[in-house]
C-alpha cells in the first residue's frame, strides 16, 4: 500500500506543490550578478524554513560567495544525499521574453502544460521534485524512508567558486551511500533517463588591445592594427576544415567509445534531424564522420559564448576600437586535462598576437568529464523505478552540459553520484522563455517516489 498512498498524495498535492515552486521562481536568485546577491541569500532562506518544514535540521551555510543550505534528516534505510541548485542564469536579453521572467505562470501550450519562468527546469523546479517527493512521503509515514541529507547550492551558474573548499571543510557530513542529483534530462518525453556520463568544462576569457584609445577609422585606419581584426583571425584558427579543434594537444585523452555503449547508443533511436529541427537547423557541425550524439555526449567542443569590440549600437559608427574580447568555453571528454588545455590554448594565442597588440587572459572553471560507475545494484533498482513511472523504459544517457559537482561527490566525499532528471530539449534553459513542462515536475516527483522506495528496499 504505502508507495500507492505515497503517490497519491502526491496527485492531490500537486496544486499546493505548484505553488510552493512559483513561491521559489519569484525570488531573482541570479548568482553571476552581484546585484541578485541579496536575492540569492533570499532563495536559500526560502528553502531553509521549506526543509525545516519538513523536520529537516536545515541551516544557511555562509560561503565566501553565495550560501550553501544543508541539512539532514534521520531515517531508517540507507544514507542518501541530494544535491540541486537554486541560483539562476541572467535573464538577458529580456526583450525577447514573452513575461516577465520571475513572475511565473502555467501556460497552455501546443505540447501541454508548461510552467514558464527563469529557473523552472534550471534548476529549481528539478530540485523541488524531490523535496515534494520527501514532502508527501512525510505526510504520508510521518518519517521518510531512508536518512536524507539536502545539500543545495547557490553559485552552480556561475562555476561554482566555493564549492570544493566547502565539500573538503564538510566531506563526513556529505559522504552518503549515494549522491542523487538532480540536474540533468530525459531522454524524451517517453524514456526516462539516469546520466553517467557528463562533459567537462573549461572557461577562457581573451582580450586583444591594440592602440591605447579608439581611433576614427578613417584616419587610423589602415596604418592601425585593429584588435577585432586579430581576435576574428584566433577565433576563425580554432576549428579545421574538418571540425577538429586546432589547440595543440587538445585530443590527448579522448577515448573512442566502446563497441558496446556504440551498440547500445544506437539502440536509443535518437532523432537527430528532429534535434537539430526543433532548432532550426539540419546538418550536425563537429567533426566530419561523427554522429550528432557523438557529437554532443562523447566528442569536445569548443565555443566561442560571447564577444565584444567596437560599435554595436544603432546605426554605424566607424571606429577602430582600442579593445575586442571574447569568451569561449571548451566541453571536455574522457581524461582530457583542463588545466593543460588552457595553457597550450594561451600559447596558441599568443603566438598569434601581432606587434603592437597585446593579450590578457581571464580564466573561468576548469572541471574534468565525468564517466559514472553504474555496477551498483542501486542503479538497476533506480532505473526499474522510474520505468515503471514513465512510458517506456528507463536509459542510461550521455550529457553534452556539465556537472561538476558530480566528479566531486566521488572525489571529495567517497560517494558515488547518481544523476536522474526530468528536463526535456526544449526547456530553453539559461535561454529566454524557460520552461518546466507540468508532467516533468508532476511525473519527476512521483518518479522520486519510486526511487526513494526502491533504493530503500534495495539497501534493506
Ligand atoms: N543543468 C545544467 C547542466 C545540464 C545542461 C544538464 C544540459 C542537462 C542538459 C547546469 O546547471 C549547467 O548549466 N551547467 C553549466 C556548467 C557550469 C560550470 C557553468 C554548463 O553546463 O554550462
Ligand atoms: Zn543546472
Amino acid at each position: 500500500m504505502s508507495l500507492d498512498t505515497v503517490l497519491n498524495r502526491i496527485d492531490e498535492d500537486l496544486d499546493a506543490a505548484l505553488e510552493r515552486l512559483m513561491a521559489l521562481l519569484r525570488i531573482p536568485s541570479i548568482s553571476t550578478d552581484p546585484a541578485y546577491a541579496a536575492d540569492c541569500d533570499a532563495a536559500a532562506d526560502w528553502l531553509v524554513a521549506d526543509l525545516q518544514s519538513l523536520g529537516v535540521d536545515a541551516r544557511k551555510c555562509p560561503t565566501p560567495g553565495h550560501p550553501m543550505v544543508m541539512g539532514t534528516i534521520d531515517g531508517p534505510g540507507p544514507h542518501l544525499l541530494f544535491y540541486g541548485h537554486y541560483d539562476v542564469q541572467p535573464v538577458d536579453p529580456l526583450d525577447l521574453w514573452d513575461r516577465d521572467p520571475f513572475d511565473p505562470q502555467i501556460e497552455d501550450t501546443p505540447k501541454g502544460r508548461v510552467i514558464r519562468g527563469r529557473g523552472a527546469a534550471d534548476d529549481k523546479g528539478q530540485l523541488m521534485t524531490f523535496i515534494e517527493a520527501c514532502r508527501a512521503w512525510k505526510a504520508v509515514h510521518g518519517t521518510l524512508p531512508c536518512k536524507i541529507t539536502f545539500f543545495l547550492e547557490g553559485e552552480e551558474e556561475s562555476g561554482s567558486p566555493s564549492l570544493v573548499p566547502f565539500m573538503t571543510d564538510h566531506a563526513d557530513a556529505l559522504k552518503a551511500d549515494l549522491a542523487l542529483i538532480c540536474d540533468t534530462g530525459l531522454f524524451d518525453s517517453r524514456v526516462p533517463a539516469i546520466t553517467t556520463m557528463l562533459r567537462g568544462l573549461l572557461g577562457e576569457e581573451i582580450t586583444i588591445t591594440g592602440p591605447t584609445k579608439d581611433l576614427h577609422s578613417g584616419m587610423y585606419g589602415g596604418a592601425a592594427m585593429n584588435p577585432i581584426r586579430v581576435l576574428a583571425r584566433i577565433i576563425a584558427a580554432l576549428h579545421d576544415d574538418s571540425g577538429r579543434i586546432t589547440v595543440p594537444g587538445f585530443y590527448d585523452g579522448v577515448p573512442e567509445i566502446s563497441d558496446e555503449l556504440r551498440a547500445q547508443w544506437d539502440g536509443l533511436g535518437f532523432d537527430a534531424a528532429r534535434f537539430l529541427g526543433d532548432v532550426g537547423l539540419s546538418s550536425p557541425a563537429g567533426e566530419t564522420g561523427r554522429s550528432a550524439l557523438e557529437m554532443i555526449w562523447s566528442r569536445p567542443t569548443c565555443e566561442v559564448n560571447g564577444i565584444s569590440g567596437g560599435y554595436a549600437g544603432a546605426g554605424f559608427k566607424t571606429v577602430l576600437p582600442s579593445k575586442a574580447s571574447a569568451k569561449i568555453s571548451f566541453r571536455l571528454v574522457g581524461d582530457q586535462d583542463p588545466h593543460a588545455l588552457r595553457e597550450s590554448f594561451r600559447e596558441m594565442v599568443r603566438a598569434m598576437v601581432p606587434a603592437d597588440c597585446s593579450v590578457e587572459f581571464h580564466g573561468h572553471g576548469a572541471s574534468k568529464a565525468g564517466n559514472f560507475d553504474t555496477s551498483a545494484p542501486a542503479f538497476e533498482a533506480a532505473r526499474q523505478a522510474l520505468s515503471d513511472e514513465w512510458p517506456d523504459p528507463a536509459a542510461y544517457i550521455g550529457c553534452g552540459g556539465s556537472i561538476p559537482i558530480a566528479g566531486h561527490f566521488l572525489n571529495i566525499a567517497e560517494t558515488t553520484p547518481m544523476l536522474i532528471g526530468f528536463g526535456k530539449d526544449d526547456d530553453q534553459i539559461h535561454s529566454p522563455n524557460e520552461k518546466y513542462d507540468l508532467e516533468s515536475f508532476h511525473k519527476g516527483t512521483r518518479s522520486w517516489a519510486r526511487v526513494l522506495d526502491a533504493l530503500t528496499r534495495e539497501a534493506g
